[in-house]
């Protein structure tokens, strides 16, 4: 039975881009899997468990509810709620037995006197150059850790920053920000034990062994997609996600009839037009009216007309033996045709991170092999 929108999630495809990106650490570097977003739209729950079996051996999320979300799915191990939380968020982080981030002594005292029964494990932000969370003055962060260091019910578990352009190569930014960090994680290792010092993204850690520290925090490549937004295959990753549909209606246009809202595409010749009930209600975004390609019958096919929320058409062409039911890809591969994510991103001038998120609720998953 066909679906109108379904995503088919292949979990082996996340193991396998883990056990790759895992082999390519620099000296013994941990890998955390990002899972946060619903894994960017892939399923946190079942995409923590391939990146586990993969060989991750921390997980990361950006909020409590992530966190709690994966924990009463059962998933264990080491686990970072990486955003910024209220007092309410950061009860839940805890009592997810997550690993929280701090940057300021004010976070670190309402930390302490939190009421969870195992001491908290904190991770002290250095923002060298990301302008977001974080603090920027290595002495604050410094001071933050040794509060921490000092308090009885909390423990600095590591120091951590963020890239800003680590997918941008040639940048001078990447590499100034990879030095100041590097500085200050000499300096707090100096000082205290045990730390797990991380910095890197997909991008920073293929491209960058020496951004690789103890942990990398990849997101984007463990779902096999290119943080440099060209070929996932370039970087050896393989995507985990098709998104699917189906042609629920076959029709003859002439000359002078429109396909969809505001009459947007108008064919010049006779043609036969598919309909596919998948639409912008699914995230399949209305900029991609008149401009992106769909597979169907093993051709590339154009999207013709408005995206509308629950239905797109396309130009089957002059003469079609493409039938009512018919199978339609919007991403992924059909004989010798492939559209990806990537390609997706470039036509509405976005990044393959957004088309996955993108994908709404109203999308079935279903796992593949
Ligand atoms: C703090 C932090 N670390 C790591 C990541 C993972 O980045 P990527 O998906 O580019 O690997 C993100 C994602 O945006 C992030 O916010």
């Amino acid at each position: 039975m066909p679906e109108r929108a379904l995503a088919r999630i292949r979990p082996a495809a996340v193991e396998r881009n883990c056990a790759r990106l895992r082999a390519s650490l620099a000296g013994g570097a941990q890998l955390c899997a990002v899972v946060k977003a619903d894994g960017y739209g892939h399923g946190a729950v079942r995409c923590a468990r391939a990146a586990q079996t993969g060989g991750a051996s921390w997980l990361a999320v950006a909020t409590a509810a992530e966190a709690a979300d994966l924990r009463r799915a059962g998933i264990d191990g080491r686990l970072l709620v990486m955003g910024a939380l209220t007092s309410d968020e950061l009860d839940m982080a805890l009592g997810a037995a997550a690993d929280v981030v701090a940057w300021s002594t004010d976070f670190v005292r309402a930390l302490a006197t939190h009421r969870g029964d195992r001491p908290a494990q904190v991770h002290v932000k250095l923002d060298t150059g990301m302008g977001r969370l974080g603090t920027d003055d290595p002495r604050e962060a410094r001071g933050v850790a040794r509060r921490v260091a000092e308090a009885k019910r909390l423990r600095l578990a590591g120091v951590m920053t963020h890239f800003a352009t680590a997918d941008q190569l040639g940048d001078e930014h990447f590499p100034a920000q990879l030095e100041r960090f590097g500085a200050f994680v000499a300096d707090m290792r100096a000082e205290h034990v045990g730390l797990v010092a991380h910095a890197a993204n997909s991008a920073a850690t293929l491209r960058e062994p020496a951004s690789h520290f103890d942990m990398v925090r990849c997101g984007v490549a463990i779902y096999g997609l290119d943080p440099f937004q060209e070929d996932p295959a370039l970087q050896d990753l393989e995507p985990a996600l098709e998104l699917e549909s189906y042609v629920a209606a076959v029709r003859r246009f002439r000359p002078g009839q429109s396909a969809g809202y505001g009459r947007r595409w108008r064919p010049s010749e006779p043609t036969w037009v598919g309909v596919l009930p998948i639409g912008y209600g699914d995230g399949w975004r209305r900029g991609l009216t008149n401009n992106c390609d769909v597979l169907v019958g093993g051709s590339r096919r154009p999207l013709v007309g408005t995206v509308s929320m629950d239905n797109v058409t396309v130009d089957l062409g002059p003469e079609t033996d493409v039938a009512v039911g018919d199978p339609a890809i919007l991403i992924g591969t059909q004989e010798a045709e492939r559209i990806t994510a990537e390609d997706v991103a470039a036509r509405l001038d976005t990044i393959n991170y957004e088309i996955t998120c993108g994908l709404t609720a109203r999308v079935s998953r279903e796992e593949g092999r």
